[in-house]
Protein backbone atom coordinates (compact mmCIF):
# COMPACT_ATOMS: atom_id res chain seq x y z
CA UNK A 1 0.00 0.00 0.00
CA UNK A 2 2.90 2.54 0.87
CA UNK A 3 4.49 1.95 -2.38
CA UNK A 4 1.33 2.76 -4.11
CA UNK A 5 1.44 6.06 -1.56
CA UNK A 6 5.08 6.85 -2.67
CA UNK A 7 4.14 7.69 -6.15
CA UNK A 8 2.61 10.99 -5.42
CA UNK A 9 1.29 12.65 -8.52
CA UNK A 10 2.31 15.89 -8.85
CA UNK A 11 1.45 18.55 -11.24
CA UNK A 12 3.50 21.48 -10.37
CA UNK A 13 1.76 24.98 -10.27
CA UNK A 14 2.76 27.06 -13.88
CA UNK A 15 2.81 30.61 -11.93
CA UNK A 16 3.95 30.12 -8.55
CA UNK A 17 3.42 33.52 -5.73
CA UNK A 18 6.85 32.63 -4.19
CA UNK A 19 7.89 36.12 -5.32
CA UNK A 20 4.99 38.14 -4.14
CA UNK A 21 5.58 37.28 -0.58
CA UNK A 22 6.31 39.97 1.84
CA UNK A 23 8.75 37.82 4.18
CA UNK A 24 8.71 40.57 6.79
CA UNK A 25 4.53 40.46 6.93
CA UNK A 26 3.58 37.37 7.60
CA UNK A 27 0.50 37.47 9.25
CA UNK A 28 -0.55 33.59 11.07
CA UNK A 29 -2.50 31.26 8.34
CA UNK A 30 -3.23 34.10 5.47
CA UNK A 31 -0.48 32.88 2.99
CA UNK A 32 -0.78 30.02 1.30
CA UNK A 33 2.01 28.19 -0.14
CA UNK A 34 2.18 27.18 -4.44
CA UNK A 35 1.15 23.09 -3.77
CA UNK A 36 -1.87 21.40 -1.15
CA UNK A 37 -1.95 17.69 -1.39
CA UNK A 38 -5.28 16.10 -2.27
CA UNK A 39 -6.49 12.35 -1.40
CA UNK A 40 -9.87 10.70 -1.65
CA UNK A 41 -11.46 7.71 -0.15
CA UNK A 42 -13.75 5.82 -2.02
CA UNK A 43 -14.86 2.22 -2.08
CA UNK A 44 -13.47 1.46 0.93
CA UNK A 45 -9.83 2.09 -0.09
CA UNK A 46 -7.32 4.91 0.09
CA UNK A 47 -7.54 6.58 -3.78
CA UNK A 48 -4.19 8.22 -5.49
CA UNK A 49 -2.85 11.03 -3.62
CA UNK A 50 -1.88 14.07 -6.07
CA UNK A 51 -0.09 17.30 -5.27
CA UNK A 52 -1.87 19.86 -7.62
CA UNK A 53 -1.66 24.20 -7.77
CA UNK A 54 -3.21 25.51 -4.33
CA UNK A 55 -6.28 26.55 -5.32
CA UNK A 56 -10.20 26.16 -4.63
CA UNK A 57 -12.05 23.05 -4.90
CA UNK A 58 -15.41 22.46 -5.39
CA UNK A 59 -18.26 21.04 -3.02
CA UNK A 60 -21.76 19.87 -3.46
CA UNK A 61 -24.34 21.49 -1.23
CA UNK A 62 -25.11 18.95 0.77
CA UNK A 63 -21.55 17.23 1.50
CA UNK A 64 -21.76 15.55 4.34
CA UNK A 65 -18.78 17.40 6.90
CA UNK A 66 -20.72 21.05 6.39
CA UNK A 67 -23.54 19.27 7.47
CA UNK A 68 -22.87 16.64 10.28
CA UNK A 69 -19.37 17.94 11.08
CA UNK A 70 -17.41 14.71 10.29
CA UNK A 71 -13.89 16.77 9.84
CA UNK A 72 -10.61 16.64 11.77
CA UNK A 73 -7.27 18.21 11.40
CA UNK A 74 -4.02 18.70 12.49
CA UNK A 75 -0.80 21.17 13.26
CA UNK A 76 2.92 20.64 12.60
CA UNK A 77 5.90 22.93 11.48
CA UNK A 78 8.41 22.53 9.40
CA UNK A 79 11.95 24.66 9.55
CA UNK A 80 15.03 24.97 7.70
CA UNK A 81 19.00 24.37 9.55
CA UNK A 82 21.40 26.92 7.99
CA UNK A 83 22.77 24.88 6.30
CA UNK A 84 19.26 24.49 4.25
CA UNK A 85 18.00 21.09 5.52
CA UNK A 86 14.60 20.38 5.93
CA UNK A 87 13.08 19.34 9.27
CA UNK A 88 9.65 18.09 10.01
CA UNK A 89 8.89 18.28 14.07
CA UNK A 90 7.47 15.14 15.62
CA UNK A 91 5.09 14.16 12.60
CA UNK A 92 4.44 10.94 14.03
CA UNK A 93 2.75 12.55 17.09
CA UNK A 94 0.64 14.65 14.67
CA UNK A 95 -0.24 11.08 12.41
CA UNK A 96 -1.01 9.08 15.57
CA UNK A 97 -3.34 11.74 16.67
CA UNK A 98 -4.83 12.44 13.70
CA UNK A 99 -5.61 8.12 13.79
CA UNK A 100 -7.52 8.61 17.22
CA UNK A 101 -9.47 11.61 15.86
CA UNK A 102 -10.49 9.72 13.00
CA UNK A 103 -11.56 6.47 14.91
CA UNK A 104 -13.37 8.86 17.06
CA UNK A 105 -15.20 10.59 14.56
CA UNK A 106 -15.88 7.60 12.60
CA UNK A 107 -13.48 8.22 9.48
CA UNK A 108 -11.21 6.01 7.91
CA UNK A 109 -8.09 5.92 9.28
CA UNK A 110 -4.71 6.68 7.38
CA UNK A 111 -1.56 4.98 8.47
CA UNK A 112 0.79 6.91 10.06
CA UNK A 113 3.79 5.91 7.70
CA UNK A 114 1.70 6.79 4.95
CA UNK A 115 0.24 9.94 6.57
CA UNK A 116 4.25 11.24 7.45
CA UNK A 117 4.86 10.42 3.93
CA UNK A 118 2.67 12.31 2.38
CA UNK A 119 3.56 15.02 4.37
CA UNK A 120 7.14 14.92 3.49
CA UNK A 121 6.37 14.72 -0.21
CA UNK A 122 4.28 18.16 0.45
CA UNK A 123 7.01 20.08 2.24
CA UNK A 124 9.59 18.61 0.19
CA UNK A 125 7.74 20.57 -3.10
CA UNK A 126 7.24 23.30 -1.20
CA UNK A 127 10.53 23.94 0.36
CA UNK A 128 11.58 27.39 -1.13
CA UNK A 129 8.20 28.58 1.32
CA UNK A 130 9.84 27.47 4.02
CA UNK A 131 10.70 31.16 6.11
CA UNK A 132 14.51 31.68 6.77
CA UNK A 133 14.08 33.91 9.34
CA UNK A 134 14.24 33.12 13.40
CA UNK A 135 10.93 32.47 15.33
CA UNK A 136 9.19 31.90 11.59
CA UNK A 137 8.11 28.45 10.13
CA UNK A 138 6.25 26.46 7.82
CA UNK A 139 2.47 25.58 8.90
CA UNK A 140 1.63 22.24 8.00
CA UNK A 141 -2.20 22.12 7.69
CA UNK A 142 -3.55 17.81 7.13
CA UNK A 143 -7.20 17.70 7.35
CA UNK A 144 -10.04 15.09 6.56
CA UNK A 145 -13.26 15.85 6.17
CA UNK A 146 -16.65 13.47 4.83
CA UNK A 147 -17.73 14.59 1.29
CA UNK A 148 -20.78 11.82 0.98
CA UNK A 149 -23.83 14.29 -1.32
CA UNK A 150 -26.61 13.18 1.55
CA UNK A 151 -28.73 14.63 3.72
CA UNK A 152 -28.77 11.71 6.12
CA UNK A 153 -27.20 10.81 9.30
CA UNK A 154 -25.15 8.39 9.12
CA UNK A 155 -20.90 7.92 8.26
CA UNK A 156 -20.05 9.13 5.27
CA UNK A 157 -18.26 6.31 2.78
CA UNK A 158 -16.35 8.90 1.05
CA UNK A 159 -13.71 11.18 2.51
CA UNK A 160 -11.20 13.98 1.17
CA UNK A 161 -7.64 14.01 2.66
CA UNK A 162 -5.95 17.46 2.11
CA UNK A 163 -2.89 19.08 3.09
CA UNK A 164 -1.74 22.36 2.65
CA UNK A 165 0.96 24.60 3.99
CA UNK A 166 1.68 28.05 5.44
CA UNK A 167 4.81 30.18 6.08
CA UNK A 168 4.07 31.55 9.44
CA UNK A 169 5.20 33.65 12.16
CA UNK A 170 4.22 33.77 15.49
CA UNK A 171 0.49 32.67 16.51
CA UNK A 172 0.74 35.57 19.41
CA UNK A 173 2.84 38.43 18.70
CA UNK A 174 2.69 40.02 22.46
CA UNK A 175 2.63 37.91 26.20
CA UNK A 176 -1.59 36.51 26.65
CA UNK A 177 -4.00 37.43 28.82
CA UNK A 178 -5.90 34.42 29.92
CA UNK A 179 -9.49 34.16 31.69
CA UNK A 180 -10.57 30.65 33.74
CA UNK A 181 -14.01 29.87 32.40
CA UNK A 182 -16.54 28.64 35.20
CA UNK A 183 -19.85 28.67 32.94
CA UNK A 184 -19.15 27.17 29.15
CA UNK A 185 -17.81 23.93 28.86
CA UNK A 186 -15.09 23.21 25.76
CA UNK A 187 -15.66 19.10 26.34
CA UNK A 188 -17.18 16.63 28.67
CA UNK A 189 -16.19 12.61 29.66
CA UNK A 190 -17.73 10.29 26.94
CA UNK A 191 -17.62 13.43 24.66
CA UNK A 192 -15.00 14.77 21.68
CA UNK A 193 -12.55 16.95 23.84
CA UNK A 194 -9.34 14.50 23.04
CA UNK A 195 -10.15 14.40 18.94
CA UNK A 196 -8.91 17.04 16.94
CA UNK A 197 -12.19 17.69 15.62
CA UNK A 198 -13.56 20.76 13.99
CA UNK A 199 -16.85 21.23 16.27
CA UNK A 200 -14.78 22.03 19.09
CA UNK A 201 -13.09 25.45 17.97
CA UNK A 202 -16.69 26.29 15.98
CA UNK A 203 -18.02 25.38 19.52
CA UNK A 204 -15.55 27.69 21.28
CA UNK A 205 -15.66 30.72 19.74
CA UNK A 206 -18.81 32.34 21.29
CA UNK A 207 -17.49 31.87 24.59
CA UNK A 208 -13.96 33.26 23.21
CA UNK A 209 -15.77 36.21 22.22
CA UNK A 210 -17.11 36.79 25.55
CA UNK A 211 -13.67 36.42 27.31
CA UNK A 212 -12.24 38.82 23.99
CA UNK A 213 -14.94 41.54 24.69
CA UNK A 214 -13.58 41.59 28.19
CA UNK A 215 -9.46 42.06 26.82
CA UNK A 216 -8.66 38.28 27.44
CA UNK A 217 -7.05 36.66 24.62
CA UNK A 218 -8.18 33.00 25.23
CA UNK A 219 -10.15 31.32 27.96
CA UNK A 220 -8.61 28.70 29.70
CA UNK A 221 -11.55 25.61 30.34
CA UNK A 222 -12.12 23.91 33.22
CA UNK A 223 -14.08 20.19 33.55
CA UNK A 224 -17.53 20.67 31.94
CA UNK A 225 -18.72 18.59 35.64
CA UNK A 226 -17.86 21.12 38.18
CA UNK A 227 -15.74 23.79 36.68
CA UNK A 228 -13.11 23.08 39.12
CA UNK A 229 -9.98 21.36 37.51
CA UNK A 230 -8.37 23.61 34.81
CA UNK A 231 -7.84 21.69 31.28
CA UNK A 232 -6.26 23.27 28.49
CA UNK A 233 -6.76 26.60 26.74
CA UNK A 234 -8.50 27.55 23.73
CA UNK A 235 -5.40 27.52 21.55
CA UNK A 236 -2.69 25.46 23.47
CA UNK A 237 -2.32 23.43 26.39
CA UNK A 238 -1.85 25.24 29.49
CA UNK A 239 1.55 24.52 31.52
CA UNK A 240 1.99 26.40 35.18
CA UNK A 241 5.62 26.61 37.17
CA UNK A 242 4.52 26.38 40.79
CA UNK A 243 7.87 27.09 43.26
CA UNK A 244 10.08 25.25 40.95
CA UNK A 245 7.47 22.45 40.14
CA UNK A 246 5.96 22.35 36.48
CA UNK A 247 2.64 21.00 36.91
CA UNK A 248 -0.14 20.79 34.56
CA UNK A 249 -3.81 18.88 33.82
CA UNK A 250 -2.82 15.05 32.82
CA UNK A 251 -4.14 13.86 29.98
CA UNK A 252 -5.67 10.98 30.92
CA UNK A 253 -9.37 12.37 30.91
CA UNK A 254 -10.91 12.19 27.68
CA UNK A 255 -11.77 15.75 27.72
CA UNK A 256 -7.90 17.20 27.18
CA UNK A 257 -6.04 17.19 23.53
CA UNK A 258 -3.12 15.53 23.68
CA UNK A 259 -0.44 17.95 22.78
CA UNK A 260 2.71 17.80 21.03
CA UNK A 261 4.16 20.72 22.03
CA UNK A 262 2.66 20.18 25.66
CA UNK A 263 4.40 16.47 25.45
CA UNK A 264 7.53 17.85 24.62
CA UNK A 265 7.75 20.55 27.45
CA UNK A 266 7.15 17.71 29.70
CA UNK A 267 9.36 15.66 28.02
CA UNK A 268 12.28 18.14 27.69
CA UNK A 269 11.82 19.49 31.67
CA UNK A 270 12.04 16.04 32.78
CA UNK A 271 15.14 14.95 31.29
CA UNK A 272 16.39 18.42 32.59
CA UNK A 273 15.70 17.21 35.99
CA UNK A 274 12.86 19.79 36.74
CA UNK A 275 10.11 18.47 38.90
CA UNK A 276 6.92 17.26 36.39
CA UNK A 277 3.66 16.86 37.86
CA UNK A 278 1.19 15.59 35.75
CA UNK A 279 -2.02 15.72 37.19
CA UNK A 280 -5.56 17.64 38.24
CA UNK A 281 -5.15 20.84 38.95
CA UNK A 282 -7.57 22.70 40.87
CA UNK A 283 -8.46 26.37 39.47
CA UNK A 284 -8.66 27.11 43.45
CA UNK A 285 -4.53 25.97 43.92
CA UNK A 286 -3.96 28.37 41.25
CA UNK A 287 -5.86 31.22 42.41
CA UNK A 288 -3.88 30.83 45.76
CA UNK A 289 -0.54 29.79 44.08
CA UNK A 290 -1.11 33.46 41.93
CA UNK A 291 -1.71 35.28 44.89
CA UNK A 292 0.52 34.17 47.42
CA UNK A 293 3.61 34.31 45.20
CA UNK A 294 4.31 30.39 44.52
CA UNK A 295 3.00 30.54 40.64
CA UNK A 296 5.82 31.96 38.90
CA UNK A 297 5.22 31.03 35.83
CA UNK A 298 2.23 29.87 33.18
CA UNK A 299 2.40 29.39 29.63
CA UNK A 300 0.45 27.53 26.46
CA UNK A 301 2.22 25.69 24.76
CA UNK A 302 0.59 24.20 21.03
CA UNK A 303 2.30 24.32 17.64
CA UNK A 304 0.96 27.67 16.34
CA UNK A 305 1.06 29.21 19.56
CA UNK A 306 4.86 27.53 20.51
CA UNK A 307 5.54 28.69 23.86
CA UNK A 308 3.00 31.55 24.89
CA UNK A 309 3.72 33.69 28.32
CA UNK A 310 0.98 33.74 30.25
CA UNK A 311 0.91 37.39 31.98
CA UNK A 312 -2.30 37.76 33.62
CA UNK A 313 -4.86 35.40 34.55
CA UNK A 314 -8.86 36.60 35.27
CA UNK A 315 -10.65 35.17 37.38
CA UNK A 316 -14.60 35.80 38.54
CA UNK A 317 -13.72 39.63 38.85
CA UNK A 318 -10.36 39.43 39.82
CA UNK A 319 -7.17 39.50 37.44
CA UNK A 320 -4.05 37.89 38.77
CA UNK A 321 -1.12 39.04 38.03
CA UNK A 322 2.15 37.51 37.15
CA UNK A 323 5.35 37.99 37.59
CA UNK A 324 6.70 39.77 34.31
CA UNK A 325 7.42 37.40 31.87
CA UNK A 326 10.91 38.19 31.64
CA UNK A 327 11.68 36.48 34.72
CA UNK A 328 9.57 33.07 33.37
CA UNK A 329 13.04 31.50 33.21
CA UNK A 330 11.72 27.60 32.51
CA UNK A 331 9.38 28.67 29.94
CA UNK A 332 12.08 30.82 28.25
CA UNK A 333 14.97 27.98 28.40
CA UNK A 334 12.38 25.58 27.13
CA UNK A 335 10.91 28.22 24.52
CA UNK A 336 15.12 28.70 23.40
CA UNK A 337 15.79 24.71 23.15
CA UNK A 338 12.60 23.93 21.25
CA UNK A 339 13.13 26.84 18.67
CA UNK A 340 16.71 25.60 18.51
CA UNK A 341 15.72 21.87 18.40
CA UNK A 342 13.69 22.61 15.56
CA UNK A 343 15.61 24.96 13.35
CA UNK A 344 18.65 22.24 13.73
CA UNK A 345 21.06 24.31 16.16
CA UNK A 346 21.35 21.89 18.89
CA UNK A 347 21.74 17.92 18.71
CA UNK A 348 18.53 16.22 18.36
CA UNK A 349 18.78 14.15 21.54
CA UNK A 350 15.35 13.07 21.35
CA UNK A 351 15.67 12.17 17.58
CA UNK A 352 12.00 14.43 16.89
CA UNK A 353 13.03 15.92 13.60
CA UNK A 354 12.15 13.91 10.64
CA UNK A 355 14.87 15.12 7.77
CA UNK A 356 13.07 15.89 4.39
C1 LIG B 1 -2.22 24.30 16.21
O1 LIG B 1 -1.58 24.72 17.18
O2 LIG B 1 -1.68 23.78 15.25
C2 LIG B 1 -3.68 24.40 16.20
O3 LIG B 1 -4.31 23.62 15.57
C3 LIG B 1 -4.33 25.51 16.90
C4 LIG B 1 -4.96 26.51 15.99
C5 LIG B 1 -5.43 27.59 16.84
C6 LIG B 1 -4.06 27.08 14.96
Amino acid sequence: MLQDMLTVKITPTSHSLLESVDWNNLPFGKIFSDHMLVMEYADGAWQQPEILPFGNISIHPATSAIHYGQSIFEGMKANKTEAGDVLIFRPDMNAKRFIESSERMCMPIIPEEMFIELVRKLVEVDKDWIPNREGFSLYIRPFLFATDEFIGIKPSETYKFMIFTCPVGAYYSEPVNVKIEEFYTRASVGGVGRAKTAGNYGASLYPAKQGQMKGFHQLVWTDGKEHKYIEESGTMNIVFVINGTLVTPSEESDTILRGVTKRSVVEIAKSWGIPVEERKVTVEEIVTAAKNGSLQEAFGAGTAATIASIAKIGYRDEILELPPVETHTISIKIRTYLDDLKAGKVEDAFGWCLKV
